[in-house]
């Protein structure tokens, strides 16, 4: 049996549970927020042992366990440093931190420690992730060339945000999600995908604005819209482009010398994979209008149905990080990657107006194919 506790019983932690049912091996310990009514609403909700304090996280979890870190991004810091310091592998919802240097502390200490430090998103071991990354491989399409990604999700701040409420009644925290910004939040679900599939960024050329001038009364929010040119080490070329202001498209686009490989939904692991040939039909260029659909063989892992925006296994991450610990290998999300991932995403959250190119300065190596998609 694995083990896993959580910390954070929030709009999140719902969609742990929900999918961690989904492993049967993984048992959950309990769960723990600072906030006790949540904590005992979500507790009651999911059958699970309320922990008052994070003494009694870490008193119950074997060495091999994962600290499932669900709190709000600007207290990532703190507790996954207090897990580390305590001994415990972590598991950090993203951003690994808000800050660059919150983030190489956190990953000096998980070294120093010998202990595992990953953090999310990890929808890049998901099945229309690794089917992408497998096309690309195999050279479905020929030689990529250039990748349009989007992460837009409309007009926001005017939808219907107090009627957005989890399983357990935790309702979307809009406030917190206005002040920490749509890049910190939502970047990483592509750049993840891009970073496993043409490895790590070299330069970053990206804006971002705030656009909507009152979103909720919410005072100090972050930029709410990003476009990023990303130069790889590879050669490849991608724009991502970040907002809670245009109309919702979560499209993927590989462009190709063979045609066009696209995804239309980034939150959803069993998204079909289209090929889509380039024709010469008289003197037109086109590519074809019906896309072939790439798939795997065999089986992937569990699927869950939508729950609100999402149809994704937020457990895949934990689960995997579980079995490297178990293996003695480093997991697929954590170390170097974790931290690049962290340095891209503040680079173009940050990028304001005037910034310009910016260089990276951390690296990793290439992401491991899930065994299923080799
Ligand atoms: N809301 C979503 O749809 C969603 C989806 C994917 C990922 N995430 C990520 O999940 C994380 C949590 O987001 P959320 O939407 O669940 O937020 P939330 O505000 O609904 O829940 C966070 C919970 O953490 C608790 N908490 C905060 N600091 C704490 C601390 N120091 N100790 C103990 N408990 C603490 C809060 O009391 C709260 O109940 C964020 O990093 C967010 O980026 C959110």
């Amino acid at each position: 049996m694995s083990v896993v506790a959580l910390i954070g019983c929030g709009f999140v932690a719902d969609l742990y549970m929900r999918s961690l049912a989904s492993f049967p091996h993984v048992r959950v310990l309990g769960a723990h927020d600072r906030d006790g009514a949540r904590m005992a609403a979500f507790c009651a909700h999911w059958k699970i042992p309320a922990l008052p304090g994070m003494d009694d996280v870490f008193a119950g979890m074997p060495r091999d366990g994962v600290i499932l870190n669900l709190t709000n991004p600007g207290q990532h810091h703190a507790v996954n440093r207090a897990c580390l310091e305590a001994g415990f592998h972590v598991w950090s919802e993203k951003p690994l931190a808000v800050t660059m240097e919150q983030a190489r502390d956190l990953h000096e200490l998980a070294v120093a420690r010998g202990l595992q430090l990953a953090s999310a998103p990890c929808s890049v071991l998901g099945e229309a992730a690794q089917t992408l990354a497998h096309a690309m491989r195999a050279g479905v399409a020929g030689p990529g060339r250039l990748v349009y990604a989007e992460l837009d999700d409309g007009y926001v701040p005017q939808a219907p945000l107090e009627e957005w409420i989890s399983e357990s009644g935790a309702p979307w925290p809009y406030v917190d999600e206005f002040r920490v910004g749509c890049t910190l939040e939502h970047a990483g679900y592509y750049l993840s995908w891009l970073i496993a599939i043409f490895g790590p960024v070299r330069t970053v050329v990206a804006a971002s604005a705030g656009v909507i001038p009152d979103k909720r009364g919410v005072a100090d929010a972050a930029p709410d819209v990003s476009v990023a040119t990303l130069f790889f080490h590879s050669g490849m070329v991608a724009r991502l482009t970040c907002s809670i202001v245009a109309p919702h498209d979560h499209r993927i686009r590989v462009i190709c010398d063979g045609g066009i490989l696209e995804m239309a939904k980034a939150w959803d692991n069993a998204a079909p994979l289209k090929f889509r040939r380039r024709l010469r039909i008289r003197r037109r260029l086109l590519e074809h209008p019906i896309g072939r659909r790439i798939r795997l063989r065999g089986p992937t892992h569990p699927m869950l149905g939508r729950r609100g925006s999402a149809s994704m296994n937020f457990a895949l991450g934990p689960v995997e990080m579980l079995e490297a610990i178990a293996q003695g290998r480093p997991c697929r999300l954590g170390g170097d990657y974790a931290l690049h991932l962290n340095e891209v995403t503040l680079a173009i959250q940050n990028a304001g107006e005037t910034t310009g190119a910016q260089t990276m300065q951390t690296s990793c190596g290439m992401m491991e194919p899930m065994p299923w998609a080799r």
